[in-house]
This record gives structure tokens, sequence and C-alpha cells, in this order.
């Protein structure tokens, strides 16, 4: 431990994040020219889900599933033991999961959203609400499928895009208050918190607002569902922001949190840097009630979907998530490309998160209107410039209402996702350079609209072009700049 605080008081000393690992295990990586990135964004329809990454420079689209793995997560899986029932790779990550997590049932999921769907289908029935921090996309077509209604009760002040609230994340407890007086406490099926909350800008909560919410759940003897995906960021925000832990272990402060949680499930494509997911709790009753929908839906009970060598991977991954010098690398390298971009005016999302930096849309592009979709414009622009890809999450990753009107997002956000362990400092100078460069040339920017539109979950895979020869006029000008150059 004396190493990691070392570690940790050099990180926060100095203005240049170190890389606390060395690369043993590289990847080529091919930066193509203007027109071929060009012509590649108008082949995914402006949607940058629909790249193909022989086409990409720096895959910042997410970090489901693309965390660096360690040496000792790969050395895991060479023991994986092949059985249906029974593995004893299961049984190596179930103690993991229980160490970290302090819960005892463990249930294996193939991913975050499959744990989603059955604590869905168990736990909402048709009239509930669910209210919660934020909602995260596939979170809230699980619950509305289910004939649930999110119910976002966040602080007024949480979506200001500038700000220096350490917690944006929390949960507002006169809200929630609310909520059961409204809605009465047989209607609210269970509250839902959600670490690094993701589509706010991977805003965390404190362990002072847990505490808080945890009160009332008890009061009115209604479930905390806490979705860990991104529990360990979360911690160590806790850590870097909250006094009273500014001393403590992550591994205590994580064990704190799922203390107060009766329910908790994740995406180990983001916790524990493989792929996977899962269900814990300490109720017997709980695990009991979505024991068969899991052999249902995912497999049998020792293997939940997921292969026996990721298995073994995430048993060393949730481990790796209390090491200090593993969950801040991430928040320290989108807290230095914040800090770059902010220093010149460019709108992104403050404090510096977890995941990744989140440039506001609405605010670099603001001549584009929300109707013609600003942060996918954004995304497609930054692409043909660049070779980045990062994701749009603003109204195309929002839903139209019963009418079919645009709902649109509350904030248009570009996220730029950091995977932990992966980007060099060079490449993210690289990413600030270029979002330099498109700023200075935003007015050349415009917006796009459909082509082709899916009912559900339209951000995946819909196709969309760009409203009028914008493209062309940003190539024009980046060849202008740069010549050859790519
Ligand atoms: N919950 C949160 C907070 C997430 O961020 C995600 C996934 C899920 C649940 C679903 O997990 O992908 O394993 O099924 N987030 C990814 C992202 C997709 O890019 O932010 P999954």
């Amino acid at each position: 431990m004396t190493n990691q605080n070392n570690a940790i008081r050099f990180y926060s000393g100095h203005n240049i994040p170190v890389e606390l690992h060395k690369v043993r295990i590289v990847q080529k990586l091919y930066l193509k020219p203007i027109d071929e990135r060009k012509a590649a964004m108008e082949e995914a329809g402006f949607n940058t889900f629909l790249l193909n990454t022989k086409e990409v420079f720096l895959d910042m689209l997410t970090d489901s599933g693309t965390n660096a793995m360690s040496d000792n997560q790969v050395a895991s899986m060479l023991q994986a033991d092949d059985a249906y029932a029974g593995s004893q790779s299961f049984y190596r990550m179930e103690a993991a999961l229980r160490d970290v997590f302090g819960k005892h049932y463990v249930l294996p999921v193939h991913q975050g959203r499959a744990a989603e769907n059955i604590i869905s289908q168990v736990f909402i029935k048709k009239g509930d609400v669910i209210p919660m921090n934020y909602h995260f996309t596939t979170t809230k077509e699980h619950m509305e499928l289910n004939g649930g209604k999110v119910l976002e009760i966040y602080a007024d002040d949480a979506l200001q895009i500038k700000s220096d609230k350490p917690f944006k994340g929390n949960i507002d407890i006169e809200k929630l208050k609310a909520v059961f007086t409204e809605y009465g406490k047989d209607r609210v099926a269970f509250v839902r918190m959600e670490a690094s909350t993701n589509l706010i800008g991977g805003q965390p909560f404190s362990m002072q607002n847990m505490r808080d919410v945890k009160k009332i759940c008890d009061e009115n003897g209604t479930m905390m569902v806490l979705d860990a995906s991104l529990i360990g960021e979360n911690a160590w925000f806790i850590k870097q922001r909250e006094e009273e832990f500014k001393n403590a272990e992550i591994k205590d402060i994580l064990l704190e949190m799922c203390s107060y949680s009766d329910l908790i499930y994740f995406s180990s494509r983001k916790v524990s840097s493989t792929r996977g997911g899962g269900i814990v709790t300490n109720s017997k009753d709980l695990y009991l009630k979505m024991r068969d929908l899991l052999v249902l839906f995912e497999g049998f009970l020792t293997y939940g979907g997921m292969s026996v060598r990721e298995i073994e991977a995430m048993a060393v991954g949730i481990n790796e998530t209390c090491d200090e010098t593993v969950i801040s690398q991430s928040p320290s390298f989108i807290a230095y490309a914040v800090n770059q971009l902010d220093d010149v005016g460019i709108p992104v999302i403050t404090p510096p998160g977890a995941l990744g930096c989140h440039i506001d849309a609405k605010g670099f592009l603001s001549h584009v209107p929300q109707q013609e979709y600003p942060a996918g414009a954004l995304a497609s622009a930054l692409f043909i410039i660049s070779g980045i890809r990062g994701m749009e999450r603003g109204s195309i990753s929002s839903v139209r209402d019963e009418n079919g009107n645009d709902i649109l997002a509350d904030v248009e956000l570009l996220r730029l996702a950091f995977p932990r362990r992966v980007f060099t400092l060079s490449q993210t100078m690289f990413v600030v350079d270029r979002v330099k460069w498109l700023y200075d040339n935003r007015n050349l920017v415009g917006g796009l609209e459909w082509v082709e539109e899916p009912a559900l979950l339209r951000f995946f895979m819909g196709r969309l072009k760009a409203k009028t020869d914008w493209p062309e006029k940003l190539v024009a000008k980046f060849k202008q700049d740069f010549g050859d150059s790519l």
C-alpha cells in the first residue's frame, strides 16, 4: 500500500499524469488520409458505432470491453477450467466478488444489460416507478419494457456543464422523499444509484449521499440497487473529494459503498477490464427470485454466458479495481484533457469525471439547432479531421415520444472515452490538439438528418447524413491548413 500511496502523491503533485505501468503488448494503429476518413464516415451513416476499426486511429468510443488487461489477468486465463457446471474458475471468481463487494450470492451474466434484464423482469411490475440519479440507455429500456417508469432525481444544478461541485451524481434527498409521498412505497420498485453516473459526464456520488439514500430506503422498506459498473472510479473520487475518506483504503471505501446496497449489478466490461457481468446480494430471498431467469437467459449458474477464460480474468480484474494506480489512471488522463480544453475556453464538463472527456456540443456548435443533433455532428466532424472515434451522447441517444417527436436530450455531449491504461500522454495531447483545431473551425460544421431510424436504441444502428455540404468544406479547410499531412 505504501508504494501505491506514493504513486498517488506523485499524480496529484504534478501536472503530467504519468503511466504507472509499462506497455508489453502493443497493437499497431493506422491514421488514414482525410479523404478516406470522410468516405468511411459517410459509409457509416455519420454514426461512429458503424465504423470499422480499421478506419479508426484512436478508438475513444467507449471503455466497455476495451480497458487494457494486466499481465496477471492474461496469465489467469490459462488456468481456466472448462466445465458446463461446477467450474473451478467460477468459484475463484465468486470468492473474489465476495471479498471485494462483501456479498455472498453471486449470479454471473454475459454483460451488464443482461443483469438489467433479469432485475427488471423480477422486480418491476406495470405502473412502478424507479427513482435514480440518472438513467443509462439500456437500463431505461429494460425498465420500460417491464412497465416501469424512470424518475431522475438529481440536484437542480447537476447538469450544469461548468461546475466545481464534486458530486454531481448525488440523488437529491428531498426529491427522493417526494417520490415516496407522491407514489407511495408500494409503487417504488427500488431506488437505483449509478456509480460515476455515465450519461451526465461520469460524475460520482458521495458516500454521505449513499448513507442518506439508504436511510430513506430503509424507512420505506425499499431496496437500494447499485449499478457498480464504474464503482472503482467513484470510490477514487470519494477518496479525493470527501474529507472523511482522504486516508481511507479503496478496498474499505468499496466495502462501505456496497454495504448500503441490497443488490449490486455490474458490467464487467468496465469494472474488471474483461467481458461479462454479474449480480450480487446478501439476501437469499432476492437471489432465489433471480436464479431461474439466469439459467433461462444466460446459461448455467457457474458461467452465466461468460467463457471460463473471462471468468478467470474477472476474478483478477475485480481485485485490481482495489488498486489506486489502476483506477486513478483513466480519471488522471481525463483530468489532463479536460483542463487543457477548459483552459482555452472549450466547453467541457467540469469537474473532470470518470470514463471520458465530455465535450458540450451545444456550446461547441451553438449554431447547430438541437433538432439537427449537434453531438452527432461533432462526433462525425472530429472523426473526419483526426481519426478519433468518440460517442454521441445526446438527442440521437434519446427516443421519440408517443406522437413521434424527438425528446431532446438534457445535455448534448461528445464523449471521448479513456479506457484504463490504453492511451499514452502523447496520444492524449494529439486529441487535445485536434479538438482545439476543430473549435477554431467550428463554424464550418453543420447538422445531421436521419436516413434510417430504428425504433429501439436508434443510436446503435441508425444512419444519418449531413444536411449540407459541410463535410466537404471541413476537409477543404483541413487541407488548406495541413496540406498532405494526416
Ligand atoms: N450500466 C452502466 C452504468 C453502463 O455504463 C453500461 C454500459 C451498462 C450498465 C450496460 O453494460 O454494456 O455490459 O451491457 N456502458 C457502455 C458505455 C456500453 O459505452 O458506456 P453492458
